[in-house]
């Protein structure tokens, strides 16, 4: 039985970050790396998304913020981000980096790589 709770290191650049039940409901976890804070939120209907743990706005630490549905609220000035895209919900404008995550077993597995954005991010 493996009951860790620690980050193990997985094939290529995905790691087991621990159970889902770790991961509050419309809360979220930090995953520290040397590279950028992650954040990894839980919804109410237990869907996980990742995002840099870094509001487009001023860098508010987004992992602090409550989940409303896919949206996360900055802590700082009350920006809305979608978790899922990790674009800011109108009339702000601005996005955060979004890293795949899964869920497998009742674990939770993130990507270290974060991903490409689609045609839908403005520049
Ligand atoms: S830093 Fe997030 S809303 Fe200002």
């Amino acid at each position: 039985m493996h009951a860790a709770n620690k980050v193990t290191q997985c094939a290529d650049d995905w790691i087991d970050i621990g159970a889902l039940d770790e991961i509050p409901r419309q809360g979220a976890r930090v995953v520290r790396r040397a590279s950028g804070d992650i954040a990894v939120f839980r919804t109410l209907t237990d869907e996980v998304f990742a995002l840099r743990d870094r509001c487009p706005h001023k860098g508010g630490p987004l992992s602090q913020g409550m989940v409303h549905g896919r949206n996360v609220s900055c802590p700082l000035h009350d920006w809305k981000i979608d978790i899922d895209t990790g674009i800011a919900v109108a009339p702000d404008e601005g996005c955060t980096a979004r890293y795949p995550v899964r869920v497998e077993g009742g674990r939770v597995y993130l990507s270290l790589t974060p991903e490409e954005r689609g045609s839908n991010g403005s520049s």
